[in-house]
């Protein structure tokens, strides 16, 4: 299967399974917004669940806050996100559809890579064992002449991100030839700039003074915040301010599933610190956010570390940790230094005094702060994307299954009477009874026990428990893993503590 009929099948084992929803669906649906569906809302929180503990629990100095998405104005004065929060867009006359330059140039450049790889693959095969692939990629002369182009545009690129410099951006685009995927033309528009805030009117009057914004990130509310939380917690520098929120972009490049939505949700942490430890704790953060990923076992080597060339408005270092999601490595998670920009322009346009007093130095400052930034929905996608197989059996059979880290699936366990009657269901019911409170657990007695299998495995549930007749007397249940298929003999009373061990959130926090 290739990555792009991989994505095509999670997308439609997503909607069949009960996952992820498009929004109002019996209208068309809305771009670029999804519905998370029985099993989805289950993951989605689990994911939030392991975040919010690693964060608050973790570190005695971290603490969370739910701040409204409705923010005064003013906030995204002070931000910078009325003035620059911008994409560049450029329009196809031809096929009047509407793109951003940037992502055109960046997609041009990803072919280029593909290019390269493919090139590295086919000596790979050629040369089998004996193959160095440092040493090809330094001599072969189709690679060669693909690495000229793509370091040629590449720093253009850069020099028109950093500069600004639309007009630049619209000549590499005609440049390299890049046409308009629907209309196959190159007939485009300038590029102008778009800003992706969502504004709305506040109260009944619906004049300009109303208008308040959607927020386009959940920072800010932690940053008005931040002297309330100071305060009101006693809290010493350094200390973080963690949230878990929605967030609202109307993205120009909408696509990708829940890779880049409208209306996604994002988990933030501030860590604010005192100046000129920015760089220690910026290379603090980064080691403990990576070691968060590689925690859940889906492959150190599907994770890597891009460093910012062009730097935010507010930053004075970023990273991103990027995961190889079905359509390459993507950003999954952004971590800036983003210096005393925030709150010095908050304490500066709401003239309140925002300004710590270090017992310690004994002096007076802006605290500096440190970001860590991460969307629960692309979480969610690399959880999901990484987790799902099409497995072979001996029998010839083919088994869809979801091999998703235990603590984060939906449901622990499946509780599957062999058949309904017997008194089978009755004593199912009491295995149920007996695990609902401490996991989520799903009953079925309908269909063949095989049936039963596939359907909890395309759910990803690690144990599937089977009640049949010997368990009336020996009141032992088959156990069922899911990863393995092997099954085992265990006694009712002992199910509990073998499922924890398994599933239990905490086993995966104790080894961070
Ligand atoms: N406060 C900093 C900030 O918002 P960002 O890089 O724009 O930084 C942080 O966003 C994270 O939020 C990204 O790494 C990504 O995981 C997620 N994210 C951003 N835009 C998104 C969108 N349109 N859809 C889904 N997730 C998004």
């Amino acid at each position: 299967m290739t990555q792009d009929e991989l994505f095509k099948v999670l997308v439609a084992h997503c909607k069949e399974y009960g996952f992820i929803f498009p929004s109002s669906e019996i209208y068309d649906g809305l771009a670029a917004v999804y519905d998370y569906g029985q099993m989805g809302v289950e993951l989605k929180n689990n994911i939030k669940q392991y975040w919010w503990n690693a964060m608050t629990r973790l570190n005695e100095n971290i603490v969370g806050i739910d701040a409204g998405i409705f923010m005064h104005p003013k906030t995204w004065v002070a931000s910078g996100h009325v003035a620059a929060f911008n994409d560049p867009l450029i329009d196809n006359k031809d096929s009047k559809k509407r793109y951003r330059a940037d992502v055109l140039i960046e997609d041009y450049l990803a072919k280029i890579e593909e290019k390269m790889n493919k090139e590295v693959e086919k000596g790979r095969r050629k040369f089998g064992e004996a193959f160095d692939e440092a040493k090809f990629r330094e001599t072969n002369p189709n690679i060669l002449r693909e690495k000229a182009r793509y370091e040629e545009v590449h720093n253009r690129y850069v020099a028109a991100e950093k500069a600004n410099d639309l007009a630049e951006y619209k000549q590499i685009i005609l440049d390299c030839g890049i046409v308009c995927p629907i209309s196959g033309t190159a007939n485009w528009t300038d590029v102008r700039q778009f800003n992706l805030m969502f504004s709305t009117q506040f109260g009944s009057v619906g004049d300009e003074a109303n208008t308040v914004y959607l927020r386009p990130e959940t920072a800010q509310g932690i940053f008005v915040d931040y002297i309330n939380v100071q305060k009101t917690g006693r809290m010493k520098i350094p200390f973080g301010i963690a949230q878990i929120g929605k967030a609202f972009r109307n993205e120009v490049v909408a696509r990708q599933f829940i890779f880049r939505m409208r209306e996604f949700e994002q988990m933030e942490m501030e860590f604010f610190l005192r100046p000129g430890t920015e760089m220690e704790w910026f290379a603090k953060w980064k080691e403990n956010r990576m070691k968060w990923h590689v925690n859940l076992g889906m492959g150190a080597e599907n994770y890597r570390f891009h460093d910012h060339e062009k730097l935010a408005h507010y930053a004075n270092a970023a990273t991103d940790i990027e995961f190889r999601f079905p359509f390459g490595f993507k950003e999954l998670e952004g971590i800036h230094s983003r210096t005393d920009f925030d709150l010095g322009n908050h304490q500066q346009l709401s003239g309140r005094k925002l300004q710590y007093f270090d017992p310690e130095t004994g002096e007076s400052y802006v605290p500096y702060c440190v970001e860590t930034s991460i969307g629960v929905d692309r979480m969610f996608l690399a959880v999901l994307s990484h987790s799902y197989k099409e497995e072979q059996l001996e029998n010839g059979e083919t088994r869809v299954v979801l091999c998703l880290p235990a603590p984060l699936a939906p449901v622990k366990a499946a509780v599957l009477p062999l058949v309904k009657k017997d008194g089978l269901p009755e004593l199912a019911q009491e295995v149920m009874d007996l695990l609902k409170y401490d996991f989520n657990c799903q009953y079925e007695e309908k269909d063949s026990i095989g049936k039963r299998y596939r359907r909890q495995d395309a759910i990803g549930t690690p144990f599937c428990i089977t009640v049949d007749h010997d368990s009336l007397q020996d009141r032992c249940v088959t156990v069922r893993d899911r990863d393995t298929m092997t099954q085992e003999r265990v006694p009712i009373t002992e199910l509990r503590a073998l499922i924890d061990s398994k599933v239990n959130l905490n086993n995966l926090l104790r080894k961070l």
